[in-house]
């Protein structure tokens, strides 16, 4: 099938490049720019492994065409620390020993960055609820809470100390 040149914008980095119109976007990042933090956990939308940011919105990669991309801005696991220095949600969940296998964390990050971002402080039950569409086989979850919690209250705290 004739490929489509696309124009992505992917952890700040500007990104042209020919796709098939029926590769997912999972395996654009995955194969094409080795982003490979991404996982695959299942082939029916469920586990959320895959999840990346998209223009400000949690998206599950591998139901959305790398061509759906075109123009837009997207932010891995591998976006996420800042020179270096990691981002809240990170230190949180090795704080909190938020993980085990790890395969489930890189969607579990950034599905916790744009959570923090859209809730700055969020309740017990609206971090199960806006976790829910990420499964994880080894933590119980109960961690994975507590290292959300412990990521608003750093990032509350940072943002408290530039308004001062
Ligand atoms: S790989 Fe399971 S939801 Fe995307
Ligand atoms: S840490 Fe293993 S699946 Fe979540």
């Amino acid at each position: 099938m004739a490929k489509k040149l696309i124009t992505v914008t992917v952890n700040g980095n500007k990104i042209e490049q020919a796709v098939e119109p029926r590769t997912l976007l999972i395996h654009f990042l995955r194969e094409n720019l080795n982003l490979t933090g991404a996982h695959i956990g299942c082939d029916t939308s469920h586990c959320g492994a895959c999840t990346v940011d998209i223009d400000g919105q949690s998206v599950k990669s591998c139901t959305h065409l790398a061509v759906q991309c075109d123009g837009s801005e997207v932010v891995t696991v591998e976006g996420l620390a800042d020179k270096g220095v990691l981002h809240a949600v990170q230190d949180a969940f090795y704080k909190e020993h938020g993980l085990q296998c790890g395969f489930c964390t890189p969607g579990m990050l950034v599905r916790a960055y744009r959570l923090l971002q859209d809730n700055v402080n969020p309740s017990e039950e609206q971090i199960r609820a806006g976790m829910a569409g990420n499964l994880c086989r080894c933590t119980g979850y109960q961690n994975i809470v507590k290292a959300v919690r412990h990521a608003a209250k750093t990032l509350q705290t940072a943002k408290q100390a530039v308004a001062a």
